[in-house]
């Protein structure tokens, strides 16, 4: 997968040619051209005035210009090489600016644009194909994203409820979940969860706004859809929230949620979360209609149950259910969701799901506390950390 990188801006801004030359090479893999040769050239206005003037009779600078080997003479558009892509940097500086984004994420999209080119779509030649080109790039980008997110280590949030169960058991201050929090991420992990529960059984108020003030890594709060906890959320601000079911007499969750039966309500949920920047969750079975329909609802996250996973007895329903997982899984990565698991894991069960490419975080709770009991907590992380395989 041939990328040359030129750079040729007299003063680069701030840039990561690596990182550009990554993402040219996986872009080109998307569009199933992973055999093309792609020259990218980068300069200052200066330069991209002087060939906007002269392949194009237009003058001062562009952001973007594309000059497809199908289009000169020894035009071959069978063969690998695709052409040139040459971006201003100065610019593309101008528009990362004024867009409010980074300068990489703006090469991106120029780079996306491109190539495009390069593969004969043309904005310019009427509004079909403009809109064509732009559902194209905006698809691209999405994936790109998402083939990056797939090439990180897996996460480990870890859900500390059970440190408060043992807390309110004697309804003093001690064991605190904020201090096991600090421990968890000292230890490695990357993210807390806690379960406000409208009952508070475990997981007090108080627990969540300190949490908010020290978690370092990432806070997600998992809930139910009960308006009294949606305002706490709002609140509160965490970096997610997770939609779960909530019984009053369950002991844990118990299903996924039926997000298909409840679109309007979650979608309205959702569109709330949004307007206050907090991604939103839905804790869902591996069964396809509800992966669909958290889709629908406009759900960045899903996360999928992997209780009965973990429950299984005997190989044949055990392997039935973890086919169950994958596929779901795959069908929500696909859709465009970001994907996690949790639910029952532990030190025997982990490493299977966790070696799924689709999934980018695991929420696991109650055998890392278990083990916790009789090794410490920091061990009890440190080992579950060991079984996460390195992507
Ligand atoms: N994910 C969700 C949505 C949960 O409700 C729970 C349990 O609190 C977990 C993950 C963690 O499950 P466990 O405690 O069995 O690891």
């Amino acid at each position: 997968m041939p990328v040359f990188l030129n750079n040729r801006h007299p003063s680069m801004p701030p840039l990561s040619l690596a990182l550009i030359q990554k993402r040219a090479e996986l872009l080109l893999g998307l569009c199933g051209r992973a055999e093309a040769e792609l020259s990218i050239l980068l300069l200052d206005d200066l330069g991209m005035a002087a060939l906007n003037e002269q392949y194009r009779h237009k003058t001062g600078p562009t952001n973007v210009l594309a000059f497809a080997m199908g289009e000169g003479q020894g035009a071959d558009l069978s063969g690998n090489l695709l052409g040139d892509v040459v971006i201003s940097l100065d610019t593309a500086a101008r528009e990362a600016a004024s867009e409010g984004i980074g300068l990489h994420r703006r090469v991106t999209i120029l780079l996306v644009h491109g190539l495009l080119h390069l593969m004969g779509l043309d904005h310019e030649r009427s509004a079909t194909e403009a809109r064509r080109m732009a559902d194209r790039e905006k698809q691209l980008l999405e994936r790109l994203l998402a083939e990056e997110r797939r090439e990180k280590m897996i996460n480990l949030a870890i859900n500390v409820d059970h440190v408060a169960t043992i807390r309110q058991a004697r309804g003093g201050s001690e064991p605190d979940p904020v201090l096991a929090a600090g421990i968890c991420e000292l230890a490695g992990a990357g993210g807390i969860v806690v379960h406000l529960r409208e009952d508070r059984r475990h997981i007090q108020d108080r627990d969540l706004f300190l949490l908010k003030q020290t978690v370092k890594t990432k806070l997600n709060l998992e809930m139910g859809a009960a308006e009294e906890i949606i305002a706490i959320a709002l609140e509160l601000k965490p970096d997610m929230v997770t939609l779960v079911p909530e019984k009053r007499k369950e002991l844990t969750t118990e299903g996924g949620l039926n997000v298909a039966g409840q679109k309007k309500r979650l979608t309205e949920v959702i569109a709330r979360m949004s307007k206050a920047c907090i991604p939103v969750s839905l804790f869902v079975d591996p069964d396809s209609r509800q992966i669909r329909a958290a889709s629908d609802v406009g759900a960045t996250f899903v996360e999928i149950h992997t209780g009965r996973y973990s429950d299984a007895v005997g190989e044949k329903i055990r392997e039935a259910e973890f086919n169950l997982i994958a596929e779901a899984a795959e069908e929500a990565f696909e859709l465009g969701l970001r994907v996690n698991a949790g639910h029952g894991l532990n030190y025997q069960n982990t490493a299977r799901v966790a070696a799924l490419a689709t999934i980018e975080e695991l929420s696991i709770g109650h055998a890392i506390m278990a083990r916790a009991i009789f090794v410490g907590l920091d061990q009890a992380v440190r080992e579950m950390l060991a079984l996460l395989p390195a992507r």
